[in-house]
């Protein structure tokens, strides 16, 4: 479906899909403003948001008019400078600049319009919108960030784009190069992408963004062998990893109701934490996103490589978190094993290096770890190298994973 916005016309009806998009870009902003600000005593925050790919910021949805993701970022702001200083003594300064980027003029006008009648004051040094393509803007954007926030670069970039050709993967390692601390937002429409692979020059031509135009013949023989769809996905999603640079991913997808198509929503990041707040806001707005596979180590198909037909989906509920529990509890131990096998590893770096690999926040993480200690499959020690109480609740990243100090026979563990 195309957008379009015109002065003289009602905004575009929204689809199920956006909504569910808009909803998760809300709860995001909301806790990375809370997580961020969780310091008492902090004065000043200043945060830069770019939406590339803004559109005309208003939908319909029956008669109502909802805000588009360049008003859920004003609107979140807003909200986080009333809730952070609800109970401050010292109130927090909250800076926020926005760029609000599109190519087509008519979308730009309309956006203009409609944040002029809510009250903005648009074209100052903090409210910048720009009918321009976001490639062309981005060597400017990145160098203003630069010089506004010379030390912590926060900066949150949202690539909506419509189909999976409009961003080029080298501009987000651009991003990342030139601002560790920013995170990009990336809809990505994967399957669209699977079912355009053919050994035309113009499925060449269309990857040529992705930098993938080389393994075109490996990809069309990944889906049209055992792996299927799952596999190329699978693929696609380290490629981008690879490209961009980006240390953690969340390759969630929502699925319109109308098609098949899964659609991604991507969240690149160079942080484990940034990543698990995104997680957490894929549990908390349950049946909207889903990924292939149990949530355990065998996400995203990772071990279940036959058709996406087959494979289950996952959908965030309870049960879902019941099954990645179980499936945890029996694949961890020998993930651990191998860890921890020449010394104790911290809870941090478990974090680090199993982040990418599950549907599981850090906090069902932990409870998994802290139930296979009690179960004796691995031992908990302090910084010291004290072992911590069986009866031990919460973790602290500085927590040490060990094997156990009197083994488990291999028949009564886990790992066997
Ligand atoms: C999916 S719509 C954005 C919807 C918006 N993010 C929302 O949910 O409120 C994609 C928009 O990107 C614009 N666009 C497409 N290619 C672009 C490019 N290279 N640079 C900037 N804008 C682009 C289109 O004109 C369209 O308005």
């Amino acid at each position: 479906m195309v957008f379009n916005w015109h002065l003289d016309e009602s905004p575009p009806i929204i689809e199920s899909h956006s909504k569910a998009k808009l909803k998760v870009l809300r709860s995001y902003l909301r806790a990375y403003f809370d997580r961020l600000n969780v310091n008492p005593v902090r004065e000043d925050f200043k945060l830069d948001l770019i939406d590339g790919f803004s559109g005309g910021g208003v939908f319909l949805d029956g008669l109502t008019e909802i805000s588009g993701t360049p008003l859920v970022m004003l609107e979140e702001t807003e909200q986080a400078r009333i809730r952070l200083n609800r109970n401050r003594k010292k109130k927090l300064h909250i800076d926020c600049k926005f760029y609000f980027i599109d190519k087509k003029e008519a979308h730009t006008n309309y956006l203009q319009k409609t944040l002029l009648e809510r009250g903005y004051l648009v074209g100052n040094d903090k409210l910048v919108i720009r009918n321009d393509r976001f490639e062309n803007e981005v060597r400017n954007i990145l160098k203003s960030i630069q010089k506004r926030q010379p030390r912590a670069g926060r900066a949150i970039f949202l690539l909506d784009q419509k189909g999976f050709s409009g961003v080029e993967l080298s501009i987000i390692s651009r991003i990342f190069r030139e601002l560790p601390n920013a995170e990009v937002i990336l809809t990505f429409a994967a399957d669209a992408l699977v079912n355009h692979l053919s050994d035309r020059p113009e499925t060449a031509k269309m990857v040529m963004p992705l930098q993938l135009q080389s393994r075109v013949p490996d990809l069309i023989e990944m889906k049209e062998g055992n792996g299927g769809r799952a596999l190329v996905q699978r693929t696609l999603r380290d490629h981008i990893r690879m490209a961009t640079g980006a240390m953690y991913d969340t390759p969630f997808f929502i699925r319109p109701r109308q098609s098949r198509r899964a659609l991604w929503f991507l969240h690149l990041s160079m942080h484990p934490i940034a990543r698990d707040v995104m997680t957490q806001q894929h549990w908390n707005n349950q049946n909207i996103f889903e990924h292939y596979g149990q949530g355990d180590f065998g996400f995203l198909g990772w071990d279940a490589l036959v058709d996406s037909d087959t494979i289950p989906l996952f959908q965030f509920r309870d049960l879902d978190k019941r099954e990645m529990k179980k499936g945890l509890l029996e694949s961890l131990p020998k993930e651990l094993y191998r860890l921890v096998y020449e010394q104790p590893v911290t809870m941090d770096a478990l974090r680090h290096t199993l982040a990418n690999r599950t549907a599981a926040r850090f906090s069902d993480l932990d409870e998994v770890i802290v139930e296979l200690h009690k179960e004796r499959e691995i031992e908990i020690r302090n910084p010291e190298g004290k072992r911590r109480a069986m009866t031990v609740r919460h973790l602290a990243s500085t927590d040490r994973v060990a094997l156990p100090s009197t083994q488990l026979l291999l028949g009564l563990s886990r790992r066997s």
